[in-house]
C-alpha cells in the first residue's frame, strides 16, 4: 500500500490560561492514495486540529505528519470547513472558480468547464449569477464542495461539511459527494459527528478517544460501491457496524462531557475518570 498521507505520533499542545492543554496525543494514521477515510469522535477530541495539520493552518507539537504531493499541476490539499465558508462578495461562480484563480492556475476555457461540471453535479449551475446571501444554507454548503472540487485537489479535507443541513438536504448531499467522489477520485480525510454517513461514505472509519485525542479504534467498511443509504439501513449488517462503532464511541462521549464539565471548573489537566464512567 502507499500511503498518501503519513501521521506518526502526532500530538497538539495548546498554551492556555492554567496550563498546557494536550489536544491530540500519538496519532498515527496511513492514509491510502484515493482512500476516504471517515473520522469520527466526540466533540472536543482534536478532530478540527488534526484536520487543520493536514490543511498546513497548524503544527503538530510533537511527531510527524507527510503527505506525497504526486501531481506537482494539482493542488495538495483543499478544505471544506465545519462553519460556513463561502465569500459573501463572490457570486456562486466566482466563489467556485476562487480556486483556481487565487492560485493563478486558471486555464480559460478548460476551467470554465470545470466550474460548470461541478456546479451541475452540486445542483447550482441556475444560480451561478446568485450571490451567498440569496442562497439557502444546503445551497451554501454545496457550494463549498463544488469549489473544493473545482481546484482538483489531491487530497480533500473535509470537517463535518453537512453538520448544519437538514436531514433532507443532508441525505442528498452525502449520496452527492458519495457519487462525485466515485467519478473523481482523490483521497478525502472527512470528519463527521454521524455514523450513518461515516459508513455511507467511507473505505475505513477511525474512532478517536476524547481528549487527548488518540486513535482508539479503526474499521474497514465493508460495502460495494455506489452505496444508497436508504438501502443499507434495511441490511443487518450495516445496523450491526453502525451499532460497534456506537459502542466504541459511547463511553468516550461520556469521558468528554465530565472533561469538559472539569475544564470549565478550572480544573484542566488534573481531572480523574472512572473507566466506567457514562
Ligand atoms: N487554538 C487553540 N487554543 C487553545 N485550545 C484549542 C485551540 N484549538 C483547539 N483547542 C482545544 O483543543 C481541543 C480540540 O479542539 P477541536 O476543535 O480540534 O475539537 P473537535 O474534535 O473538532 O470538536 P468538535 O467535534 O466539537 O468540532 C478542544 O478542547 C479545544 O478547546
Ligand atoms: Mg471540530
Amino acid at each position: 500500500m502507499t500511503s498518501k498521507i503519513s501521521i506518526a505520533g502526532v500530538g497538539r499542545t495548546f498554551d492556555v490560561k492554567g496550563g498546557p492543554f494536550t489536544a491530540l496525543e500519538g496519532v498515527d494514521i496511513e492514509v491510502a492514495d484515493e482512500e476516504f477515510l471517515c473520522i469520527v469522535g466526540p466533540s472536543g477530541c482534536g478532530k478540527s486540529t488534526l484536520l487543520r495539520m493536514l490543511g498546513g493552518l497548524d503544527r503538530p507539537t510533537s511527531g510527524r505528519l507527510e503527505m506525497r504531493h504526486a501531481q506537482p499541476a494539482r493542488p495538495l490539499t483543499a478544505m471544506i470547513f465545519q462553519e460556513e465558508s463561502v465569500f459573501p462578495w463572490l457570486t456562486v461562480e466566482r466563489n467556485a472558480a476562487y480556486g483556481l484563480r487565487v492560485t493563478d492556475t486558471w486555464r480559460g476555457e478548460e476551467s470554465e468547464a470545470r466550474v460548470d461540471y461541478f456546479l451541475g453535479k452540486t445542483g447550482l449551475a441556475r444560480f451561478r449569477k446568485f450571490y451567498p446571501h440569496q442562497l439557502s444554507g444546503g445551497m451554501k454548503q454545496r457550494l463549498s464542495v463544488a469549489r473544493a472540487f473545482v481546484t482538483n485537489p489531491e487530497v480533500l479535507l473535509m470537517d463535518e461539511p453537512f453538520a448544519a443541513l437538514d436531514e433532507q438536504n443532508k441525505h442528498l448531499l452525502q449520496q452527492e459527494l458519495g457519487r462525485i467522489w466515485e467519478e473523481n477520485r482523490s483521497t478525502v480525510v472527512f470528519i463527521t459527528h454521524s455514523l450513518d454517513e461515516a459508513v455511507l461514505l467511507g473505505d475505513r472509519v477511525m474512532v478517536m478517544t476524547s481528549a487527548p485525542g488518540r486513535i482508539k479504534e479503526t474499521i474497514r467498511v465493508p460495502f460495494e460501491r455506489p452505496r444508497d443509504l436508504m438501502e443499507l439501513r434495511r441490511t443487518p449488517e450495516f445496523n450491526a457496524l453502525t451499532r460497534e462503532l456506537w459502542t466504541l464511541l459511547a463511553d468516550e462521549v461520556a469521558r468528554a462531557r465530565a472533561q469538559e464539565a472539569g475544564r470549565v471548573s478550572g480544573a484542566a489537566g488534573k481531572v480523574q475518570f472512572d473507566a466506567e464512567a457514562g
